[in-house]
């Protein structure tokens, strides 16, 4: 779950305390939540009897030094962060984040043994140059992901026309774009490309989570509005551990 810039700490608390028991037997699949930076601390005390993990939704490509504003990764190790949200679309188009910069904080995420979860974005479904932009988007990280096992790091696949539209690709875009991702990585010689985990994100609700999750090429989803909701979250983990938790 990706909150965004979203939730104050009595929502967030609320949330959480709705989530943990709902979720306590799912031990199948990975759950997790990336909240703001401000409310790490807060998740991590709240997550520590639970297995939800969580995330953060940005980190510098930086280590310390005078980088005002930035959040290093070494601050989110010691906050027992897990997962790192690394080149999202909205980072990508409204911060300027280049392939460049993705592949460098994916690095530096690696480095510290977080996991990235990479965002590829299809800008333009439309122009028909699909997989233009995601190869490049993926021939820019290969370099820094080709060196781990498939278990340090996730793709999500997140069409920025499904992001927070309620347009959801269907099952069969989805999982269109999802072997090409695959097939790529295979192709550029990444024996365990079988194993990524290749997530989708774009309007993913309970009600069309197993339908996109039963794709032999989907992996999980990368939720935003939806995680925001208990109950929209709860169901969407369960279409998780059914489809994929065998
Ligand atoms: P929505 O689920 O709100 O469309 O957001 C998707 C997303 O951007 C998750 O990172």
């Amino acid at each position: 779950g990706n909150w965004k810039m979203n939730g104050r700490q009595a929502n967030n608390e609320a949330l959480l305390s709705a989530l943990k028991p709902a979720v306590a037997g799912f031990d199948t699949i990975d759950v997790a939540v990336c909240p703001p930076f401000p409310y790490l601390s807060q998740t991590a005390s709240q997550l520590a009897d639970s297995n939800i993990t969580f995330g953060a939704q940005n980190l510098s490509a930086q280590q310390d030094g005078a980088y005002t504003g930035e959040v290093s990764s070494g601050m989110l190790v010691d906050l027992k962060v897990r997962w790192v949200l690394v080149g999202h679309s909205e980072r990508r188009s409204l911060y300027g984040e280049t392939d460049e910069i993705v592949a460098a904080k994916t690095q530096v995420a690696l480095d510290a043994g977080l996991i990235p979860c990479i965002g590829e974005t299809l800008e333009e479904r439309k122009t028909g140059d699909t997989e233009v932009v995601l190869a490049r988007q993926l021939d820019a990280v290969l370099p820094v992901i080709e060196r781990h096992p498939a278990s340090a790091f996730v793709l999500a696949y997140e069409p920025v026309w499904a992001i927070g539209t309620g347009l959801t690709a269907t099952p069969e875009q989805a999982q269109a774009v999802h072997a090409f991702l695959r097939d790529r990585l295979a192709s550029s010689g990444y024996a365990a490309a079988p194993s990524v985990r290749i997530l989708y994100g774009g309007s993913v609700k309970a009600a069309n989570a197993p339908e996109l999750f039963s794709q032999p090429d989907v992996d999980g989803g990368l939720v935003g509005g939806a995680s925001l909701v208990a109950n929209e979250f709860v169901g969407i983990a369960k279409a998780a551990v059914d489809s994929l938790g065998a």
